[in-house]
C-alpha cells in the first residue's frame, strides 16, 4: 500500500491506461499456514498465492509448509491441492505457474497445541529452506480456530522459531477473530505480544484487500476537490451499508456464538469508518494511517445504556424468500440454537466527536438475509442553504449524495440535482458514475493477494495494530453487554426485507432514510 505509484488515465483511452504493475518481487521466504488442510486455504490462500506467483510477485526461493491434523502427505497434499485450485482458482490456471508452485509446497501433519508439532516443523523448514534456498525468513500464517492462536504463538516463541536477526524477519498473520469482546481482545494481544514484537504481528482484516476500500484513501487524499468539502460543514450524514443476502448457511457453530455486531462491526464496518473519517495521515507509512485510524474510534461518543436502547438496533432474520429461494428462520438453521437470541442483523447511529465530524451522525447498517449483497458508503452533503427556487413547483430538491461502491458493483457516483429540458424550471436527481471495471477492466483477485505479499515486503499499513483492534471493541462492548442482559423481541425481520422496522425509525426520527438496497 506504501508504494504508490501514479498513471494518469485518459478516459478515451481508458484499457490501455491501467497503472503499470511496478511491484518487485517479494524477498526470499518459507510460508508455513497452519490450518493447511482448512478451508480457508484452499479457497482464498493458495488461488491468492497461485496470483501472486502468476504475477510475478513472489520470489524464486520461495516454499509454503501446510500444517494441520489431516493424516496427509506431501504428495497427497499436493494432489488435493491441484485439485482445489480449479474450483477456487480467479483466473484460468495456467499449467506451467501452477507446477513452478506446487513444487515448493509441503505438508507436515501434526496437532497446533503440541510440542513435537513445532520440533517436527523446525526440522522440516530446516530441510526445506536448504533445498529452495529461501534463507531464514518466515511468514507463519494462522489460519486455525482462534482458540490455538495463543497457543501457537506461545509454542513458535518456545522452539525459538520467531525470533529474528540481520536480514532474517519472521512474521505472523493472525486470521479473524481477532477475539470476542475487549476483554478477550486485549488478552490475545498480550499473549502474542509476550512472544513477538508488535511488527512481527499482521492482524488481518479482508476489507482491506478490497481494492475499492484501498481506494478510500486515494480517492480522499489523492484528490483536492473532495477534501475541502469532507466535514460537518457540508456534510450533513453518513450511511456505511454492508449487507448480504446469504443467511447463516451452514455456520451455525460459530456465527451463534459470534452474531452480527462481533462478525461484522468492529473489524470490517469499523475500517470503513474509519477510513472514511480520518485525518490526512502525515504518509503512507503504517505507523502514520494506523495512529489516525486509531484517532478516530478514541473519538466515538462511547454509548450510555439508555443511548444503546435508543440509538442501535438488533434485528433477527424469521423464514423468507430471496431471489426464488426458501430462506428458513435463522433459530431452524443447522447448529443454531433454536432459541437463539443471536442478532443476524445490527444499525446504529454513532458520532465521531472532533472537530471535523461533530454532530455527523455515522449511520451503520450490516445484516444477513436481506435482498442483495451491498457494501456501500454515503456521504450525504447538506442542502444548498439558500433555495432559489422557493414557492416554485421544481419537483423535490434532494441532497446531493456521494456514494463509494464497495462491493458487488465498484466505483464512485455522484448525485445531483439538474434542470429538466424544457420551458418550465424542474428539477430532477442524475448521477455522474465511475466504474471501476469500465475504467481498469475485470478484477480477478480474491483480496489476499495484497495483504499476503504486503506482510513479505514488511508493510503493515493495511494491517491492524493491537490498539486499533481494542479500540474497535471499546465501541461495541457497552453494546454487547446491554443485549446480554435484556432479551430481545426476535424475530423481527422476514428474510428478503430490509431489515427489522425499528432500523428505518431510528433514521426516521432523524428526519432521515437508508439508500434502499435495491
Ligand atoms: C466475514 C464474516 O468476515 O465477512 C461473514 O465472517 C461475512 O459472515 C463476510 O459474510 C463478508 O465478507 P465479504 O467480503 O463477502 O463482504
Amino acid at each position: 500500500m506504501s508504494q504508490l505509484t501514479q498513471s494518469v488515465c485518459q478516459p478515451e483511452n481508458t484499457q490501455q491506461a491501467i497503472t503499470q504493475n511496478q511491484s518487485k518481487p517479494a524477498p526470499p521466504c518459507t510460508l508455513v499456514i497452519f490450518g493447511g488442510a482448512g478451508d480457508l486455504t484452499k479457497r482464498l490462500l493458495i488461488p491468492s498465492i497461485y496470483n501472486l506467483q502468476a504475477a510475478g510477485l513472489l520470489p524464486e526461493n520461495f516454499a509454503i509448509i501446510g500444517v494441520a491434523r489431516a493424516d496427509k502427505n506431501d504428495e497427497q497434499f499436493r494432489a488435493d491441492l491441484s485439485e482445489e485450485i480449479k474450483a477456487f482458482a480467479t483466473t484460468q490456471v495456467e499449467e506451467t505457474i501452477w507446477k513452478q508452485l506446487i513444487n515448493k509446497v509441503y505438508y507436515l501433519r501434526g496437532n497446533f497445541d503440541e510440542a513435537p508439532t513445532y520440533e517436527a516443523l523446525k526440522l522440516r523448514l530446516d530441510e526445506i529452506e536448504k533445498i529452495h534456498n529461501t534463507g531464514k525468513s518466515r511468514l507463519y500464517y494462522l489460519a486455525t480456530g482462534a482458540e490455538y492462536f495463543p497457543k501457537i504463538a506461545e509454542l513458535l516463541g518456545q522452539t525459538d522459531m520467531v525470533k529474528q536477526e540481520e536480514g532474517v524477519w519472521r512474521r505472523v498473520i493472525v486470521e479473524k477473530p481477532f477475539g470476542t469482546d475487549l476483554q478477550s481482545a486485549e488478552a490475545l494481544n498480550r499473549s502474542l505480544l509476550s512472544v513477538l514484537e508488535e511488527n512481527q504481528i499482521y492482524r488481518i482484516d479482508h476489507y482491506l484487500g478490497k481494492e475499492t476500500v484501498q481506494n478510500i484513501l486515494v480517492f480522499r487524499f489523492a484528490n483536492g476537490l473532495f477534501e475541502p468539502l469532507w466535514n460537518n460543514k457540508y456534510v450533513d450524514s453518513v450511511q456505511i451499508t454492508v449487507v448480504e443476502s446469504v443467511g447463516v448457511e451452514n455456520r451455525g457453530n460459530y456465527y451463534d456464538k459470534s452474531g452480527a455486531l462481533r462478525d461484522m462491526v468492529p473489524n470490517h464496518l469499523f475500517q470503513l469508518l474509519t477510513m472514511t473519517a480520518m485525518e490526512p495521515p502525515t504518509s503512507f507509512q503504517p505507523d502514520a494511517v494506523r495512529s489516525e485510524k486509531a484517532k478516530v474510534l478514541q473519538a466515538i461518543h462511547p454509548l450510555t445504556d439508555e443511548q444503546v436502547r435508543t440509538q442501535t438496533v438488533r434485528g433477527q432474520y424469521s423464514s423468507g424468500v430471496i431471489k426464488g429461494k426458501e430462506i428458513p428462520d435463522y433459530r431452524n438453521s443447522p447448529k443454531v440454537n433454536p432459541q437463539s437470541e443471536t442478532e443476524t442483523f445490527v444499525a446504529m447511529k454513532l458520532f465521531v466527536d472532533n472537530w471535523r465530524w461533530a454532530g455527523v451522525p455515522f449511520y451503520l447498517r450490516t445484516g444477513k438475509c436481506l435482498p442483495k449483497k451491498r457494501s456501500e458508503i454515503v456521504i450525504t452533503f447538506k442542502k444548498a442553504p439558500f433555495s432559489l427556487f422557493r414557492g416554485e413547483d421544481v419537483g423535490s430538491l434532494e441532497p446531493n449524495n456521494l456514494i463509494l461502491h464497495i462491493q458487488p458493483e465498484e466505483g464512485i457516483s455522484l448525485q445531483f440535482g439538474a434542470k429538466i429540458p424544457g420551458p418550465k424550471v424542474m428539477l430532477s436527481g442524475v448521477e455522474m458514475d465511475f466504474n471501476y471495471h469500465d475504467y481498469f477492466g475485470q478484477s480477478s483477485s480474491t483480496g489476499y493477494e495484497t495483504l499476503i505479499y504486503d506482510c513479505m515486503i514488511g508493510d503493515a499499513t493495511l494491517f491492524q495494530r493491537a490498539d486499533n483492534t481494542e479500540l474497535g471493541w471499546k465501541v461495541v462492548d457497552p453494546m454487547l453487554k446491554l443485549w446480554q442482559s435484556e432479551k430481545a423481541d426476535f424475530p423481527n425481520y422476514v428474510a428478503g426485507s430490509n431489515g427489522p422496522a425499528a432500523a428505518d425509525e431510528l433514521l426516521a426520527r432523524d428526519g432521515r432514510a437508508w439508500r434502499q438496497i435495491k
